[in-house]
């Protein structure tokens, strides 16, 4: 009685995992469809939200049902839909909202749906889907380039303020922040801490994004943007360079090349701070495990261990002097020179 249990629950929990993508896709296509902006004012009927969408009433129905299982939405009343806690942030303009980072994930399906050609060559799978490696196609492709700057802020608008938090930036001066992006994360780190000044460093496309970031989180007078590519330099005069999920879009050959560069702009008492996720080792659980797989597939790039980032390092002339964080996410690596 007891095996033949086990045996049903095996193979329960295996069809589970391989329906996974099903919860992923009803997110993606409430933030595609915009769902959660439309019940900002409170609880709705669907065949009003439906004519809102628009959208079938049925079907509609059915992907908020869902939803409500699993805490996206709440049916305060038969028919009526409103928003949980995780629903607000599908709202565009919740000001946490993680809107763009949700419809960016649905942008991955394809690269997923695909990836057994990064299993076989352990390389991105994305030149394969998009006809070219991810960032070369976002400098091409304008309407994903502003879905993934947007997705970055949103992500880095999320973890900053925790994060910045975790590490003590009293001793620097003047930071630079090597693929900035927009310079969301930067913010939460100059607002904490009014001494600083700071550089993002990062490609030329970025500048307005940024300019527009740094000047509505009034920090214009502290904050400049560098255009630049980090593959080739990286601009000294910095007592603190920031990379914050930088080298896990990159294979070890590539990461080694940018932290190469990081060195060279570095003097003897400069510092540099990584923030990314550490892999543990051993098999429990950990989100650092997907995401590994996603830097695979999108990048052909890897999450690392601690040791395989002081081995990269190594590789650069740093060392890593200690990790620091909150070990179920992000961790900041404060990395001197050798
Ligand atoms: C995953 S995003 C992280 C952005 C930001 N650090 C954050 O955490 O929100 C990677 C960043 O690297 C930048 N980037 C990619 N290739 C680059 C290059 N060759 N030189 C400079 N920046 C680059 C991208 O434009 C993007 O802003």
């Amino acid at each position: 009685m007891h095996d033949t249990h086990e045996r049903e629950d095996h193979a329960y929990r295996l069809i589970q995992l391989a329906e996974g993508f099903g919860p992923a896709r009803a997110v993606q296509l409430t933030a595609e469809l915009g769902v959660a902006d439309l019940l900002a004012g409170g609880p709705r009927g669907v065949a009003d939200l439906a004519a809102a969408v628009p959208a079938n009433s049925d079907a509609l129905y059915r992907l908020l049902r869902t939803l409500a299982s699993i805490e996206v939405f709440v049916e305060v009343e038969p028919g009526w839909f409103g928003l949980a806690p995780m629903g607000e942030r599908l709202r565009a303009d919740h000001p946490q909202s993680l809107r763009s980072w949700v419809i960016f994930q649905g942008l991955l399906n394809t690269i997923y749906a695909n990836a057994a050609d990064s299993i076989r060559t352990g390389d991105a799978t994305t030149a394969n889907v998009f006809g070219e490696p991810l960032f070369q196609h976002l400098r091409n492709h304008p309407e994903h380039r502003a879905l993934f700057n947007a997705a970055m802020a949103e992500q880095s608008r999320v973890t900053g303020e925790a994060l910045a938090g975790y590490y003590d930036f009293s001793r620097a001066r003047q930071i630079v922040d090597v693929g900035g992006g927009a310079g969301t994360f930067l913010s939460a780190v100059l607002r904490a801490n009014p001494e600083l000044t700071a550089v993002i460093y990062d490609q030329p496309y970025l500048a307005d994004d940024a300019e527009r970031q740094v000047t509505a989180a009034g920090l214009a007078d502290r904050c400049a943007f560098m255009a630049g590519d980090f593959l080739e330099t990286v601009p000294a005069g910095a007592d603190l360079y920031l990379m914050k999920g930088i080298l896990h879009n990159w294979s070890d050959e590539h990461a080694r090349a940018i932290l190469a560069n990081c060195r060279r702009a570095m003097d003897a008492h400069g510092r540099l701070l990584l923030v990314d996720w550490v892999v543990p080792t051993g098999n429990a659980p950990h989100p650092s495990k997907f995401l590994d797989l996603a830097m695979l597939f999108v990048y052909g790039g890897r999450e690392r261990t601690e040791a395989e980032h002081a081995w990269l390092l190594a590789e650069a002339g740093l060392r890593l002097a200690r990790v620091v964080g909150p070990p179920s996410m992000l961790n900041v690596l404060e990395v001197v020179p050798v």
